[in-house]
């Protein structure tokens, strides 16, 4: 399939991996871009930027196709060494980049300089719109259903892509709820070019997590997200658990008082212990409605070929049945 994603990145398939705390490792990117996606190492899950610059060396002996790295600007008690990782991605010979989070003009000079094709990640069209201002490449539209941080608007997909179509100039791709091949004709008809996924390809035999991770996504339905830190401002869809029905009823109690350090407990630290060591009950993790959709655990590829083929059958003879 040809998009304008697919000739942005040079990828076979329009299909990305997002940016993952504690799953974006080298393994789960090269997986996918060895599977024609374009897979992304989560930047921020490297402790230094040497570190950084380590896993893109890794990724590149696993795969010879592109990959990206993902910049996240959230707000966080201590700021990153931003400048560090940007270096290491540029002397890493790295042509993707996915940041999140916050505006990222202040590091578009330098990436675009070193060739470097950028997608910002926003859950409004007004900050789509900006994005495509200030000369990133592309957007990648995150929907209210997508795991991790679906912004404040709560405007889901179905609305929010359209009107993504109706704005932006550059191509978009639709993040959020995604896992198959329906989703992503759907996506096409909506004005995407293309698709991110975070939550399935946790579920992929090549995701580097716990074995715990994948088979509890498996147990999940869509019922079973909840939104935590809606009152700071900073919500984040995660999969329920005990320590999420503990932090929800901090917030219940404390209401418009409530502190980061309140409930430091229930999110900090938390993605090695659950990602790592498959401690699910260890506090709150990013994880989307999609779980609902999510049955089995494929291989990269036969995910993605799979997404595919399925695609390509809806295209080619169900919607002309129609006319
Ligand atoms: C476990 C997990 C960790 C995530 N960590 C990040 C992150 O560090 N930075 C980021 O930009 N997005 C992060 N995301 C969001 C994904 O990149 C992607 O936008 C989102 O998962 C799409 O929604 P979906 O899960 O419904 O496919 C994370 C998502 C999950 C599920």
């Amino acid at each position: 399939m040809k998009t304008r994603i697919t000739e942005l990145f040079g990828i076979e398939h329009p299909i990305i991996q997002g940016g993952m705390h504690f799953v974006g490792f080298a393994e789960m990117a090269a997986a996918v871009s060895n599977a024609g996606g374009l897979g992304i190492i989560t930047g921020l899950t490297q402790r230094t930027p040497e570190d950084l610059a380590k896993e893109i060396a890794r990724c590149r002996d696993m795969t010879d196709k592109p990959f990206g790295v993902n910049l996240t600007f959230l707000p966080g008690l201590a700021t990153p060494d931003y400048p560090g990782y940007v270096k290491a991605i540029i002397d890493g010979g790295v042509k993707a980049v996915e940041t999140a989070g916050n505006n990222p003009v202040k590091w578009l000079p330098a990436l675009k300089e070193a060739g470097i094709k950028v997608i910002h990640k926003c859950t409004a069209v007004r900050h789509s719109l900006k994005a495509e201002a200030i000369g990133c490449d592309a957007v990648s539209v995150d929907g209210f259903e997508c795991g991790g941080h679906p912004g404040e608007d709560d405007v889901p997909n179905w609305i929010l892509l359209p009107r993504a179509a109706e704005e932006l100039k550059i191509p978009f791709v639709a993040s959020g709820g995604v896992a198959n091949g329906k989703q992503l004709v759907a996506a096409l008809a909506l004005g995407a070019e293309g698709v991110n996924m975070g939550t399935r390809f946790i579920a992929t035999k090549e995701a580097p997590v716990h074995e715990n991770v994948k088979q509890a996504i498996l147990r999940a339905t869509e019922l079973d997200t909840r939104l935590v830190m809606r009152p700071l401002r900073n919500t984040e869809r995660v999969l329920t658990n005990p320590a999420v029905e503990r932090l929800i009823a901090k917030e219940k109690e404390l209401g418009a008082n409530i502190k980061f350090e309140d409930i430091i407990a229930e999110v900090a630290g938390v993605y090695p212990k659950i990602m790592m060591d498959g401690d699910m009950d260890a506090g709150a993790w990013s994880c989307g409605m999609v779980v609902g959709l999510i049955h089995d655990i494929p291989t990269c590829k036969e995910l993605i070929d799979g997404m595919m083929a399925e695609a390509e059958a809806i295209i080619r003879k169900r919607l002309p049945g129609f006319l």
